[in-house]
Order: structure tokens, then sequence, then C-alpha cells
């Protein structure tokens, strides 16, 4: 259990992803693959992909507000923002500045964090050392990505993984003490495995930016090793930290990165599929969006109940990794949220 100054807990969350939808067989025209194969790899069946015009604010701010209508809170009465994303609307402002605006959370201090697919996880863990401490009392925690205007489509190798979309959380202090064990950790030899390498090394303009710079690249065979090597232990860590056996948890959240990796983990753990909250199938990989998409749709869909314990587990690019363990306390969603 964290020692905890003033208790922290979810109080209500949102989620929004673009109404376009790409399916396997739609990517059959764009690159050399096929919709058996993609299935068959990773799981993913569909993606929804932003329009043009869209940047990660249009995905967040719905999603935000979203959050803030199930937590029946005001965005006058957040204190913080925190945007996890790495795919920013724009490399300054920060998206959560813009977030803030719109919704008219003039109170609330702004910054976004970039940890790829551990964003939200790690942005999650952060806002609540604000509320524990007492600095703050209620935090908006955002997880989204765009992705898809930094992947190449006709590579097979990548092409295939992506979604757009974005979730939120609203946390809260001073409630019930909801928050049982937090875990970060990074390993930085694993830098290059996935990039998107434009930024001020290969700036926007030239040769190596027009040459692909500004796409994803991913050593894929190497990222799933990371992935088997680093998230059972973290799963096992964070159960421990919260003074629970692994079949003490009831729902089993992990990045949506590959159905595989997740099927592997869980195989490897010895914990049932029917605990492992898959949406991969309809999502694809959102990156920073995956965790807190699936925790929202899970959770307005009641398959996590009132006091249901949620192992929450982001990793990726970095490499990064950060799980979380929570009992869930927000109230009961209605489509009037
Ligand atoms: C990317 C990934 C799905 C590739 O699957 P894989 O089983 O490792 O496939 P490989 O790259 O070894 O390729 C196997 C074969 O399929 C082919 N292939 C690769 N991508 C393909 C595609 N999209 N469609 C059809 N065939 C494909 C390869 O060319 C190779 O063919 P060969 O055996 O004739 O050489 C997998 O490595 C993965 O999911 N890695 C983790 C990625 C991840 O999680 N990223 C996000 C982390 S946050």
């Amino acid at each position: 259990m964290v020692r905890t100054f003033h208790p922290v807990e979810i109080v209500g969350c949102g989620s929004y992803v673009p109404e376009k939808v790409v399916t396997n067989h739609d990517l059959e025209a764009l690159m050399n693959t096929s919709d058996t194969w993609i299935v068959e790899r990773t799981g993913i069946r569909q993606r929804h992909i932003a329009r043009d015009d869209q940047a990660l604010s249009d995905l967040a701010i719905p999603a935000a507000r979203q959050a803030l209508a199930h937590a029946g809170i005001s965005a006058s009465e957040i204190d913080l923002i925190i945007v996890g994303t790495s795919t920013p609307d724009m490399l300054m402002p920060a998206t959560s500045a813009l977030v803030q605006h719109a919704i008219g959370a003039t109170r609330a201090a702004v910054f976004d964090m970039e940890a790829a697919c551990t964003g939200f996880v790690q942005a999650f863990i952060v806002a609540q050392q604000f509320l524990m401490t007492g600095m703050y009392r209620k935090a908006l925690v955002i997880g989204g990505d765009l992705l898809s205007k930094f992947t190449n489509f006709s590579d097979r190798g990548t092409g295939m993984l992506f979604g757009d979309g974005a979730g939120a959380v609203v946390l809260s202090s001073g409630g019930q003490d909801a928050i049982l064990s937090n875990l970060m950790g990074a390993d930085g030899s694993g830098a290059d495995l996935i990039t998107i390498p434009i930024g001020s090394r290969v700036p926007p303009s030239g040769e190596r930016a027009d040459s692909g710079g500004h796409h994803v690249t991913m050593k894929g065979r190497e990222v799933y090793k990371f992935a088997l090597e680093r998230v059972p232990p973290a799963i096992q860590e964070a159960a421990r930290l919260a003074g629970l056996e692994l079949s003490e948890i009831d729902h089993f959240l992990m990045h949506q990165a590959n159905a595989r990796i997740i099927e592997a983990v869980a195989k490897r753990l010895g914990l049932p599929m029917e605990k492992m909250i898959v949406n991969i199938d309809m999502r694809a990989n959102t990156s920073a969006g995956t965790v807190p998409i699936a925790l929202a749709e899970s959770a307005h869909s009641g398959r996590i109940k009132a006091g249901d314990t949620v192992l929450m587990v982001g990793f990726g690019s970095g490499l990064t990794w950060a799980a979380s363990v929570i009992r869930w306390t927000a109230a009961p969603y209605s489509q009037e949220d």
C-alpha cells in the first residue's frame, strides 16, 4: 500500500476514437499484407484513424469532457492537467494548454509528458503525487496518440499496428484511498528499438526528414522480446507492492501492443484470459491511448465494477514501463454523463 498523506481515487473516465475505421482489408491495398496475417500475428482487425484536419487535442478534448461528466465535476474545479503523448498537436505549446483552454479549466496548471506507450500510466502516477501531498485536489490525466500521421502505410513492419485515440481519467483527493501501488522503470539502452526520429537531431526540413525521418521505426522482434522480459516482473512487483496475490486482482489491463504479447504474459504468469482486458482487435495500438481507452470502455460497459482491483501496465519506447494497481471506486457510468 502506498503511504498517502491524502487518499486518492479515480472518480471519472472517458475516451474518444475518431469515426473513420480502417480494416485490415483496407490495408491490403496499401502494403504487402493480408487480413489473416495481421489477425494471427497481432490480433488486430481494425483501427480508427483521424481525419487530416484532426490533431491530438481533437481526440483528447472529447475524452476529457466525458471523464469530467462521468466524475460530475466541472472543468473549473480541475487543478492540474497532464497529457501523456508522443504526438502532440505542436512541439510547443503543450497540448495540455490547448485542452485547458478548450474545456475551460482556467485554474489548472498544465504540462505534457512524453513516454510513448507508457505515457498514460506514467502521467497517472505523476499526477497522484501532487494530490497525495495536498498541493492539488483534482487532476485530469489524459493519454492519447495520433500515430497515423507518423506511420508509413507502405511499411508492413509497422503500418498495420497503430490506431488513433485518447482516454482520460479524473483523479480526486480526500475521498477513498484507492491507489494500491505504483512503479515505473526505464532502460535507455533500448532507445533505438522504437523511434520517431524527427526532432532536434533530425530537423523537420532536410534530407533525413524527407526520407522517412518523420515515420515510426521499430525493431518488432526485439520489442516483443523486451515486453516478455520486462512486463511479467513489473506485474508481479506491482501486485507485491499492493499486498495482493495475482489471483486477488480482478482485471489486468496491459498496453495493447499485440494480442500475442498479452496472451504470452498471461500464460507466463498463469493468469486466466478472462481477467485480461483486450480491445486491440477493434482499437489497435493507440500508444498512450490504449490503457485509458480500455479502462473507460470497460468501466462504462460495467465490466469493471465498484470494489474491483485493476492492474494497469504500460510499456514501450524508451524503453519504459510503468504499472499501477487501483481499486475501482467511481460511480457507475450513465449514458447521460
Ligand atoms: C511487428 C510484429 C507483429 C511482427 O511479427 P513477427 O511474428 O515478429 O514477424 P516477423 O517480423 O518475424 O516476420 C515474419 C514473417 O512475416 C512477414 N511479415 C512481416 N510483417 C508482415 C505483414 N504486415 N504482413 C504480412 N507478412 C508480414 C515477414 O516478412 C516475415 O516473412 P519471412 O518469414 O518470409 O521472412 C511483432 O514483432 C510485434 O508485434 N512486435 C512487437 C511490436 C510492438 O509491440 N510494438 C509496440 C510496442 S509499444
